[in-house]
């Protein structure tokens, strides 16, 4: 498995990307941001990508995308292919572009926001912590990304406070102070219960209207 920033000769992969980032969601029944292969090319001629290939095969991927004037960095649409999934290839594909993006934007902060254990999981071990959607960037940009998500009127309803998506940041600063401390595991238990209860709480509003 050859994991390796992305440049543009990996454009013909584009459309695999999508598909795939475009399938799993609806596996999951969850909502995504839907990208372009459009929007993916200008990643890959940015140098703001990684992707995993196997051979020439298709397994990985992840983008940098930048708010808030540089200030603020996500590493977003991270997708294992399934053929690859349960390897620790997203947590390798991840580490790649946490490296990357610490490389090149070295004062910004690092977030995302994920409905997902693996990727809770994954960040928590980088030194990412769980945040309010106020610690994250007021971009608006970054926000409109939420619009093709079937969640959407969640955000819309909590004035953009909160949704599904648990908010994770690794700030820099506060990094270099506890960099003597052990990492620590996510509770996936707790991960789980506090999931279950925003969705009750959330979804079923939606649906008594
Ligand atoms: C989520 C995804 C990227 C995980 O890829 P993967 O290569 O199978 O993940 P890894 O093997 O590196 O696993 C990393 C950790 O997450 C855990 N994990 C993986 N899939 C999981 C799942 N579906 N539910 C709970 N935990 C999971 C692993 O057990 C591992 O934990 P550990 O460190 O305690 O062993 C992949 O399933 C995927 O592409 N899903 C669809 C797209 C998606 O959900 N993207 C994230 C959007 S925020």
């Amino acid at each position: 498995m050859n994991i390796v920033i992305a440049n543009e000769s990996h454009f013909k992969y584009a459309p695999i990307i999508c598909d795939t980032i475009g399938e799993s969601a609806k596996v999951r029944g969850t909502g995504i941001a839907k990208r372009t292969p459009e929007y993916i090319h200008k990643k890959l001629e940015n140098g703001n990508a990684v992707i995993a290939l196997d051979g020439e095969t298709f397994a990985g991927f992840c983008y940098i995308e930048v708010w808030g004037h540089n200030k603020y960095v996500a590493n977003s649409g991270l997708i294992v292919h399934p053929d690859y999934r349960a390897q620790g290839l997203a947590k390798k594909i991840k580490k790649k572009i946490f490296e990357l993006s610490r490389q090149k934007f070295p004062d910004a902060k690092i977030f995302g926001i994920t409905t997902g254990l693996a990727v809770m999981k994954i960040n928590y071990e980088l030194g990412y912590k769980p945040v309010t959607f106020s610690e994250l960037t007021d971009d608006p940009e970054f926000w409109k990304g939420c619009q093709t998500c079937k969640n959407f009127d969640i955000l819309t309803r909590t004035e953009q406070k909160m949704c599904l998506c648990t908010g994770m940041l690794y700030d820099p600063n506060v990094k270099a102070k506890q960099e003597n401390k052990e990492t620590k595991k996510v509770n996936s238990k707790a991960f789980r219960r506090l999931k279950s209860i925003k969705e009750s709480l959330f979804l079923s509003k939606n649906k008594t209207k």
